[in-house]
């Protein structure tokens, strides 16, 4: 997961305290060197181990795969969630090609590219284990209420970015299609709203802290089944329309 801030670190931060917590936590960082948070919490508890990577960089997504495949070995990885995302506010009177193609490329092509680039330890941790979840394999895609395009009416179309929005939506369908390509082999796909929350992204506005956001949405995480997979859900469990 990315997580030199916002969420991702929330994340860490939750799952290094849990008591049933996974043995290994592998948190990735563009550039670990200022991700101090992350690093403190490496001195402080053991298995957590961080990673770099740069998720709209092909060599960096290469190097980071071959650093989870030694850091989990034989028993693989049982749940990679794509965390990172941009979000550049664009109306119709500012949108541009350069926007467009820069969300699309962070927010839904390089969620795919981490997906495929992991997908050995995905597959190395579904082969041990039965039914769906985390105790076995999953990807869990960090998607936004915003891209449903169900929703994108009324009070619910006020926040204006095709940009993003566009993002989100594409991010969606990726989820669905990897969730039908990996069914059979019992890796669990899932896109997940976050809530909107007090982050960089979210502004100092949003209804929710990230410690709310995440303890739900990790509690979300744990008690995944096949019911769930290939699903579009928000932070509380609830299902959204795409
Ligand atoms: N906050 C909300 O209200 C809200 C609502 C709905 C959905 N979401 C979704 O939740 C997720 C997390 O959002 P957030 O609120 O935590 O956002 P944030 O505070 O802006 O943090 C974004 C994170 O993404 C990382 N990132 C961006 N581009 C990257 C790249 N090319 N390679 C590696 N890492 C990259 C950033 O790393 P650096 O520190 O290196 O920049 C940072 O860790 C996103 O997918 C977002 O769309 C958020």
């Amino acid at each position: 997961m990315r997580a030199s801030r916002g969420l991702g670190l929330q994340m860490v931060k939750d799952l290094v305290k849990q008591n049933e917590r996974p043995k290994k936590i592998i948190a990735t960082a563009r550039n670990p060197a200022t991700a101090e948070e992350l690093q403190e919490i490496t001195r402080s508890f053991t298995g957590v181990h961080i990673i770099t990577l740069d998720v709209v960089s092909e060599s960096s997504i290469h190097s980071a795969s071959e650093e989870v495949a030694s850091i989990v070995g034989k028993e693989g990885l049982n749940c990679l969630i794509n965390n990172a995302a941009i979000n550049i506010s664009t109306d119709l009177k500012t949108v541009t090609v350069e926007a467009m193609m820069k969300t699309f490329e962070s927010n839904a092509v390089a969620p795919l590219m981490v997906t495929k680039a992991f997908l050995p330890h995905l597959q190395a941790a579904a082969g041990q284990n039965t039914g769906m979840g985390v105790h076995r394999a999953a990807v869990i895609n960090v998607s936004s209420i915003l891209g449903s395009i169900q929703l994108n009416w009324g009070d619910g179309a006020q926040f204006k970015s095709y940009a993003y929005r566009t993002s989100k939506s594409a991010l969606n369908m990726i989820t669905r299609c990897l969730a039908t390509d990996l069914e059979a082999e019992g890796i669990l796909c899932l896109a997940l709203h976050p809530g909107w929350v007090r982050t960089d992204m979210g502004g100092p506005q949003a209804p929710l802290t990230p410690e709310e956001s995440i303890s739900s949405l990790l509690s979300v995480i744990s008690s995944l089944t096949e019911k769930e997979h290939g699903g579009y859900m928000d932070y509380s469990g609830n299902k959204l329309p795409w």
